[in-house]
C-alpha cells in the first residue's frame, strides 16, 4: 500500500498525490475532481451528493493507487438518460460541435462563448462561432468583425474571419442596418440556425462554438435538437434567480440527452483595484449547487472585470488576458476529450 486515503480526504488532495486517480473519480460518476468545487470537498461529501457508493469508490481509489487500475465507466440509474433519437444535420469537415446555454440573458453568455473561441484558438485548433441568438446577435460586435459573408473561390458563401482568424457568424453581418430589430417567429429563427451551420462553407472545424439564444425557449431548444451537439457548456451568474433559472436548463439539456461538460460562473465577484478586497456583488456562489445538479466540473468563475467589458465593447475580445481567463481555459481544455466520447457514442 503506497499511501492511505480516507472518506475525509479531500478529493483534490487525492487527485494530486496521485495524478490520474480523477479518471476513478470521473468512471464513478463524479466528474468534478479537478474542478473548484473539489478543492474542498471530501471523498464523503462528493460521493453523497451524487449518490455514490462510497466503499466501492473507495475501494477502486485505493486500487488505483495500488496498481493504476481505472475501472470501467458505471451506467448510472436516471442520469443522462436519453431522449429519443432526432434527426440531426452533419455538416461534413465540422469536428465538434459545442453550445452555451444559460438560464436568461445578460449573465455573459455571449462573451464566455467568445472567451472560448479565444482560448480554443489560442490553442491552435481551427475554430468557428455561430450566433445563434438571431434576434440579439453579439458575436460579431464582441470579435469587430463587420465584413458579410464573402463567396469563395467555390463558389459557396464562407464566413468571415475575425483578426485572429476565428469563422464568425452572426445574424447583423446580414443585415443591412446592424441596428435593424428582428422580429422573427420561432420557426423562422430555427430555419435561419440551420442554414448557418449547413449553408454556410466553414471549411474545416475542430470545433464550431454556438451561442445560443438565451433561455428554455423553442430556439435554444431547436439547436439542441437539430445540430449534432457534442456537449453544452453552461453559464450563470451567483445571483439566485439566475441560478434558478439556470436549473432548468440543465433539466432541459438532459432530457435532449446533450451532456453537459462544464459550467462557468461569471460576475462571481469584483476585485477591488484600490484595496485589493474581494467583493460578490452578486451574492455568494452557486457553484456548487449548480455541479450537483448538473454533475459537470465548473470550469471557472470569472470577475467582473472593466478591462473585459471594454476590449468587448471595442471588439478586441481576443486580446483578453486574466488569471480567471487562465483557470478557464486549463480547465476548457482538460474537458474536452469528453465531447470526443460523447461524439463518438452518438
Ligand atoms: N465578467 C465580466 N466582466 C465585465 N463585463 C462583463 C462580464 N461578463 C459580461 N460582461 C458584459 O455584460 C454584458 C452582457 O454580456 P453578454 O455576454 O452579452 O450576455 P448574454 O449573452 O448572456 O446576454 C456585455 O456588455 C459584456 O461585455
Ligand atoms: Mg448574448
Amino acid at each position: 500500500m503506497k499511501a492511505m486515503i480516507s472518506p475525509d480526504t479531500t478529493i483534490k488532495e487525492v487527485v494530486e498525490r496521485h495524478p490520474g486517480a480523477e479518471k476513478v473519480f470521473g468512471a464513478h460518476g463524479l466528474p468534478c475532481a479537478g474542478c473548484h468545487v473539489s478543492a474542498r470537498e471530501t471523498i464523503r461529501e462528493g460521493a453523497g451528493v451524487h449518490h455514490l457508493d462510497l466503499d466501492a469508490l473507495l475501494r477502486d481509489l485505493s486500487r488505483f493507487i495500488n496498481d493504476g487500475t481505472v475501472p470501467p465507466a458505471q451506467a448510472r440509474a436516471g442520469a443522462h438518460a436519453k431522449a429519443p433519437p432526432m434527426e440531426k444535420q452533419h455538416k461534413p469537415g465540422i469536428d465538434r460541435v459545442v453550445a452555451v446555454m444559460s438560464g436568461k440573458g445578460g449573465v455573459g453568455k455571449s462573451l464566455v462563448t467568445g472567451l472560448l473561441a479565444v482560448a480554443l484558438q489560442r490553442a491552435g485548433f481551427r475554430v468557428g462561432v455561430l450566433d445563434a441568438d438571431i434576434t440579439g446577435p453579439s458575436m460579431a460586435r464582441l470579435f469587430g468583425v463587420t465584413a458579410r459573408p464573402y463567396q469563395g473561390t467555390d463558389g459557396k458563401p464562407h464566413p468571415p474571419n475575425s483578426r485572429s482568424g476565428i469563422q464568425i457568424m452572426s445574424m447583423n453581418l446580414i443585415l443591412e442596418d446592424e441596428a435593424q430589430a428582428v422580429i422573427w417567429r420561432g420557426p423562422m429563427v430555427s430555419t435561419a440556425i440551420r442554414q448557418f451551420y449547413s449553408d454556410l462553407e466553414w471549411g474545416t472545424l475542430d470545433y464550431l462554438l454556438i451561442d445560443l439564444p438565451p433561455g428554455t425557449s423553442d430556439a435554444p431548444l431547436t439547436v439542441l435538437q437539430a445540430l449534432p451537439v457534442s456537449g453544452v457548456v453552461l453559464v450563470s451568474t451567483p445571483q439566485g434567480l439566475a441560478t434558478m433559472i439556470v436549473s432548468k436548463a440543465i433539466k432541459l439539456v438532459k432530457q435532449l440527452g446533450a451532456p453537459i461538460i462544464g459550467l462557468v460562473e461569471n460576475m462571481s465577484y469584483f476585485l477591488d483595484p484600490q484595496t485589493g478586497r474581494r467583493h460578490e456583488l452578486f451574492g455568494a456562489s452557486k457553484g456548487v449547487q449548480l455541479v450537483v445538479e448538473s454533475g459537470a466540473p465548473l470550469l471557472a468563475q470569472l470577475a467582473i472585470d472593466p478591462a473585459l467589458t471594454q476590449l468587448c465593447d471595442a471588439g478586441r475580445i481576443e486580446e483578453y488576458h486574466s488569471g480567471d481567463y487562465e483557470t478557464l481555459v486549463k480547465n476548457f481544455v482538460t474537458v474536452l476529450p469528453a465531447l470526443s466520447t460523447a461524439a463518438a457514442a452518438r
